[in-house]
């Protein structure tokens, strides 16, 4: 006569925390580092070829989820997930606001500001203009011109496409003030065949948006939002590219260039409408003019 034998139960072990995880990626980049020069060569090309697995097989799964109507919304609670976060964001899926972008461009340069005795920061992007505030022997000193040039605006206008420029942080910062924003009409084109109208620029103070409900001559109509980003003016169809929810409520933060949705956060590029949030997602844009 046989018996059964009962197996012991074993817990499940606990998936590490994103502290752990990060931790073990640093302790294997240190120890990499410290390899010769041979056995680093290999170790980097696993990583190399490791990364590149990664990122083509999550790649392939944002496709797949984003473009389903019954998966997209799951890929936005994914994305919410801090490690699901990191690792898109490691492998340039999901894109840092230009503010991050140029913070994290300059600590490459830092070490070199650094042994000149001085040091720099980036406070805030403007209308695609990265500005820095400089401290230390940089500060006032002749080679002021030379380290901004050279080295900081490289290092940033290089690694950051929403960035053209950078310049010192002399001026005070903005303000909601329209005192800067020249007087005109603004029209926006709502199709092929013509140009509405959308009210005077002095309208839409920096760091705001308004809400415009327009009809052309053909009976075309369409909901948009005009943003003033820097004193430029963006123009998107009102419509979340999440849950195609409104867009009136929007935060925008004008250091950063950034339109956040009211209703599940997402943070778009309001100078561009691309989605930070979640790749391939963006608002739809409207050609939109000045001057009549
Ligand atoms: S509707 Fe969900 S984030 Fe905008």
């Amino acid at each position: 006569m046989t018996t059964q034998q009962e197996r012991p139960t074993q817990a499940p072990a606990a998936s590490p925390t994103m502290e752990e995880l990060a931790k073990a990626v640093d302790d294997a980049a240190t120890a990499v580092a410290a390899l010769p020069a041979e056995s680093r060569t290999v170790a980097e090309g696993l990583r190399e070829a490791l990364d590149a697995l990664n990122k083509a097989a999550l790649t392939a799964i944002v496709r797949r989820l984003r473009d389903d109507n019954s998966t997209r919304e799951a890929l936005f609670e994914l994305v919410d997930d801090p490690v699901v976060h990191l690792a898109m964001m490691v492998h340039g899926l999901l894109r840092p606001d230009p503010l991050t972008a140029a913070r994290q461009a300059l600590t490459a340069v830092e070490p070199m500001i650094a042994a000149h005795g001085g040091s720099a920061e980036v406070v805030r992007v403007d209308d695609r203009i990265a500005y820095i505030r400089l401290g230390g022997s940089c500060n006032g000193c002749s080679m002021t011109d030379q380290t901004l040039r050279t080295t900081v605006s490289e290092a940033i206008v290089s690694a950051v496409p929403a960035i053209d420029a950078v310049e010192l942080d002399t001026a005070p910062a903005p303000t909601s003030s329209a005192a800067f924003i020249p007087l005109g009409e603004i029209s926006v084109r709502t199709a092929e065949s013509g140009w509405v109208d959308a009210g005077a620029v002095a309208e839409i103070p920096r760091g705001e948006l308004v809400v415009r409900s327009l009809t052309d001559e053909h009976g075309e109509s369409a909901e948009v939002i005009i943003v003033n980003i820097g004193g430029t003016l963006h123009s998107y169809l009102n419509v979340c590219a999440h849950q195609g929810l409104p867009l009136d409520e929007a935060l925008i933060d004008e250091t950063e260039g950034t339109l956040t949705c009211p209703w599940h956060a997402l943070c778009y590029d309001a100078t561009d409408g691309e989605c930070m949030s979640l790749p391939g997602a963006a608002l739809e844009q409207r050609p939109l003019r000045q001057g009549g």
